[in-house]
Formats: structure tokens, sequence, C-alpha cells
């Protein structure tokens, strides 16, 4: 304590200060600073279960409560001088009490260490951040759902390899997305439920030989309960690697949808409209109307896939309990989470505004032979062929229609029937793509009324 170089928080063995070089590997100011809330509200915590439990006097937790209000107030208010020379915010937040509040100040320390109180103010911010991204897919979905609504029986062309297969409905295509972030959202709900248990009170790595009540301040924080095992308390990223990797899930999604949007808004297709608060001009072409927003969502996975895997990386290998390693767990899980709420807004943004063209849609829908299925499944109902069968008969029809350049309903019936003598004219019903999709009525298909029924299911469970 009396030599002013070393540190003042735990330079008691030390002679001197850390080189530079040192100081710049170690410190996690520079970062760790978004944790200021949580770490407040954890001294807070502890501070008066420390209280309640005899090893503080009340007074000395009175103190420190008034002396960290002080602390975050000065935090909020951008007044709070953060050094790198001590190191984190723990230290920063614990050393600015000492300067106001004085002796009492360290006596905040007893019973914890901050091997618990970095892995509990880092796992608050995480809750925060599933908290967040159960909002942004909420809003994802409902806008999804909205679109869904509107076009439930439009049609357009269904894809499988990015080329036309059967129609389906715009309503069944919005509502396949619904079911991708519905599931996004059911791991981060479940995901968040795991992660609630508080590492408080783990203490370095043992527990600690005072009478602190754990139970105690797991509620004060929101918790459900206490970390069972204090090893495993300080030493474990489960939640941040859950939360990263629901992320990367949800950004997989996000990058699919974008990459739709992307090829939809395109001369070319004409599928959709993106907006004009969702697109950007070109400096050269005036024509332009690029999907910029849909473009960066499609990549946002990189850096968010990126954390992902580097905090896999960072972890791997790392014997019990706490290492220093572990600091390294925040700037991937920041830059990810903040990378994730940022693409959920602009894609919900995007959807909102987002005008299909319906004739567009519809005439897509139509070319490219995509009822030929139906005219296959017409042959074994109609005329009891044989699966195999009728598929060939299809096949050559849609070739003869091909050669003619004309689509399969633009065939006249002695065509047809040059191919297969039993078809009659009630053909022609199964070959318009509304009666295509229409029919398509088993759980699940691209029939509006099952898309209809869909969306009233999500919504009702959305409330
Ligand atoms: N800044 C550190 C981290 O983020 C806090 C914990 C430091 N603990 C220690 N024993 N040095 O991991």
């Amino acid at each position: 304590m009396s030599d002013t170089k070393s540190n003042a928080m735990w330079g008691g063995r030390f002679a001197a200060g850390p080189d530079a070089i040192m100081e710049a590997i170690n410190a996690s100011i520079s970062f760790d600073q978004r944790l200021a809330q949580q770490d407040i509200d954890g001294s807070r915590a502890h501070a008066a279960m420390l209280a309640q439990q005899g090893i503080l006097s009340s007074k000395d937790a009175e103190t420190i409560r008034e002396g960290l209000l002080t602390v975050l107030s000065e935090i909020e208010t951008g007044k709070f001088a953060f050094s790198a020379a001590l190191e984190d915010i723990h230290m920063n937040v614990e050393a600015r009490l000492k300067e106001i509040i004085g002796e009492p100040a360290g006596r905040l320390h007893t019973g914890r260490s901050r091997n618990d109180q970095v892995a509990t103010d880092f796992k608050l911010w995480v809750r925060d951040q599933f908290d967040a991204a159960e909002q942004g897919l909420e809003a994802l979905i409902r806008a999804l759902l909205a679109q869904a609504e509107a076009g439930a029986d439009w049609v357009m062309p269904g894809f499988t390899h990015l080329q036309t297969a059967q129609p389906v409905t715009w309503g069944h295509h919005m509502m396949a997305y619904v079911e991708m972030f519905a599931r996004d959202l059911s791991r981060v709900r479940d995901a968040r439920a795991r992660m609630n248990e508080c590492p408080l009170g783990a203490a370095a790595l043992a527990g600690t030989s005072f009478p602190i009540d754990r139970e105690a301040t797991a509620s004060a924080l929101g918790f459900d309960r206490p970390a069972a095992n204090s090893l495993d308390a300080v030493s474990d990223r489960d939640f941040a690697l859950e939360f990263l990797s629901t992320a990367s899930i949800c950004a997989m999604h996000l990058s699919r949808m974008a990459e739709e949007l992307v090829i939809w808004s395109s001369a070319q297709f004409r599928f959709v409209a993106l907006s004009d608060r969702f697109s950007t001009g070109s400096s050269i072409m005036p024509q332009k109307k690029n999907p910029d927003a849909a473009e960066l969502i499609r990549a946002k996975i990189g850096r968010i896939v990126g954390a992902n895997v580097a905090l896999l990386t960072v972890m791997k290998g790392l014997p019990l309990a706490y290492s220093k390693d572990m600091q390294e767990d925040k700037e991937q899980v920041f830059d990810a989470a903040d990378t994730l709420m940022l693409a959920l807004a602009a894609m919900t943004g995007m959807v909102g505004d987002m005008t299909a063209n319906r004739d567009s849609l519809e005439a897509a829908a139509a070319s490219g032979f995509s009822t030929a299925t139906d005219l296959a499944d017409w042959l074994v109902r109609e005329l009891n062929l044989p699966f195999r069968d009728a598929h060939h008969v299809t096949g050559t029809l849609v070739a003869m229609a091909e050669a003619q350049g004309c689509d399969l309903p633009d065939l006249s019936l002695a065509d047809m029937q040059s191919v297969h003598g039993g078809i009659t004219e009630a053909v022609f019903d199964v070959l318009g793509v509304h009666n295509s999709v229409a029919s398509r009525t088993s759980y699940g298909g691209t029939a509006p009324v099952q898309v209809r029924a869909q969306i009233a299911r999500w919504k009702e469970s959305l409330g």
C-alpha cells in the first residue's frame, strides 16, 4: 500500500508497478466499462447481504450503498475517469468508491472475489441481451405475420435448387420464416432459463468461510437460485456460448431471408419493392435502388459466428477454475449482441415496409411449368396411372409445351390426348396456379386455408 507504483488493490507483495505493455495486455477497462451498471448492482446486493448477515455494519452498508449510487451517476453522466492502471470495471468502481467514502469501501470485497464478481456482472449483462433478443424476435415475427396475413392467398413460385418447383402462397413463404424465428425465440427463452443461476458468493473458486447468504444475493439480482458449485460458477461461460450459438443460428436465418430479399428486389424478379427508408442509391447510376440493409444483414452472420468460434476456442482446454483467458469473452459477446440486435431491427423494418408485388409473383408462379406435378397427380387420381407413368406422360407434355414455346395450360386438348388418350378437358382445372395451391391442404401445406390456420395459431401464441 505504501508503494505508489504497485497496484492499490492487489499490489501488497509487489515492489514495482507493471510494464506499460503488461498494462496494455492486461487491462479490460476500455471494454468492460459496459458492465458498470451490472457491477454496481452486484456490489449493492452483496453489501446488503453482508449487512443482513452481520458481516458488515449497517452503517457501513448504507455508506457503501450511497457511495455506489454516486459512482453510478458519475459513470452515467460521463464524469467518471476510467483508469487503465486499475485494470477493469470492478477495480475502477471500488477505487472510486474509496475516494468517495473512505475506509468502508475496503470492506465491500469481503467474502467475494473478482472471479465471482465478473461472472455475475457478465451474466446479468448477457441476460439482458437474451431479453432484448426475445423482444427483437417477437417484433420481427409480428412483421412477418402481417405480411403473411395480407397475402395469405397470393401465389408465387416455390423453388427447389432455386428452380421453379411448385406454386406456393406468399403467406406460406412468410410463415416459413415465422417458424424459423419462432425456433430462435424458443432457443432464447430456453437458454435464458438455464443460465439464470447466480455465481456471486463462489468467491475466488472455493466459496468462503464468511456466513454469506447466497440465496439472498441470487434473489436480489433476479436469479432463480445460486449456482451450486463454486468452481463451476467462476469458470462457466456456457451462458455466453449459448447466447452466441443461439445468435449464430438466428443470424443464419436472417442471412437466408436477406438473400431472398436481395434476389426478390432485383429488376429480374420484382417480387418485392423495398421501401426508400431501407434502400440506398448509387452515386454513379441514377436508376439504382440498392438493398444495402439486406446485404449487410446477409453479411453480419460473419461477425456473430466468428464470436462464437472465438469464445469456444478461448474456453477450450482451460483448466478449472478461473483463468485470465476468460477476460477475452466480453468483446466477442458485446459485438455479437450489438450486431444481432441491429440486424433484427433492420430486418423488422424492412419486412414491415416492403411491398410484395402481387402481379409479378402471380406471373412468375404460372411460368416454368410449375403445375406439372398437379398434372401428374391428376393422371394418377383420375386415370389411375401409376405415379411413375404419370411422371413420364407429364414430362412428355412439358417437352411439347417447351417446343411450342408455351406453358402447360396453353396446350390443346388434342395435343394432350396425343400423349395419353384418356386425358379430358377437366385436366385444365388443375393447371391453374390458384387451384394448385388451394389443393395442397395437407397439414403445413401451402393452401390458403392451411396458411390462415397457422397465422391464427401464431398470433394466438404471441398474444
Ligand atoms: N477483468 C477480469 C475478467 O474480465 C476480472 C476478473 C479478474 N480476476 C482475476 N483473478 N484476475 O475476467
